[in-house]
């Protein structure tokens, strides 16, 4: 029987996959908004605020993310939010190799039960988690991607944004447009721009392609878009 995204909400409460469960954390946060969203948010790891409540994107960076969903005529309920992480990384540091390794299972178990048609990475991270590129978020932002039969939007860390100049910054008005895209791509079933990953960028040793490689003459940019994860994830993510 298929487990429902409660049922792994549950068993990932007690998660002790990686260090973080030992370094503090109040709680496993693990997402929030609807197990059916269409359109699904992927921040980086819970702060302080999240960890004590439990839920992705309670502080300011949360206000500012429910801003601007309201501003496409959506509410947290209508979307689901989630991180790369699911505990917090001691003072807000980066999160690291292994404690990703050791959590993007519940990610992608996420992903494979919600079966969002629209994933908005939020940030540096979740981007370049999630497209394998080294872009940074400013390259890549704003761009409908291909990715698993599905598209991603990459946008601005809502944090980005607070530590930058807040809603007066010309990000805060990138980002926006960047919703304007999403809510664009939602409504048209059919998105305006369609660019692969920027797969020029791809860390090698990159992880196992099911695309063949660029014909002759053909570049690695101009190639099939995806970074294929192994078999075993593309089989949970519902592809196969
Ligand atoms: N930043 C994130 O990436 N995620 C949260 O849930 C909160 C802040």
């Amino acid at each position: 029987m298929t487990r429902t995204l409660a049922d792994v909400a549950r068993e990932a409460s007690t998660c002790t996959r990686c260090k973080l469960s030992g370094m503090g954390r109040t709680q496993v946060v693990f997402g929030v908004g609807s197990p059916v969203a269409d359109l699904m948010f992927i921040g980086e790891a819970p702060g302080r605020n999240e960890d004590a409540q439990g839920e992705p994107f309670v502080g300011a960076a949360g206000q500012l993310l429910n801003t601007l969903l309201e501003g496409i005529g959506l509410a947290r309920d209508d979307v689901y939010i989630a991180n790369v992480l699911k505990s917090r990384p001691p003072g807000n540091r980066d999160p690291e190799p292994d404690e990703i390794e050791a959590c993007t299972p519940w990610l992608v178990e996420q992903i494979s039960l919600i079966q969002p048609r629209l994933i908005v990475t939020l940030g540096n991270f979740a981007t370049r988690y999630l497209l394998q590129t080294t872009q940074g978020i400013t390259r890549t932002r704003g761009q409908v991607y291909r990715w698993h039969d599905r598209w991603v939007i990459p946008t601005f860390h809502p944090a980005a944004i607070l530590h930058g100049g807040g809603e007066k910054s010309r990000q805060f008005q990138e980002m926006r447009e960047d919703f304007a895209l999403v809510q664009r791509t939602m409504a048209g079933g059919s998105p305006p721009v369609v660019r692969p990953a920027p797969a020029a960028d791809r860390p090698e040793p990159a992880v196992v392609r099911s695309t063949p490689a660029p014909a002759p003459g053909q570049t690695a940019r101009s190639a099939p878009p995806l970074i294929i994860p192994e078999p075993a994830v593309e089989e949970q993510l519902g592809l196969f």
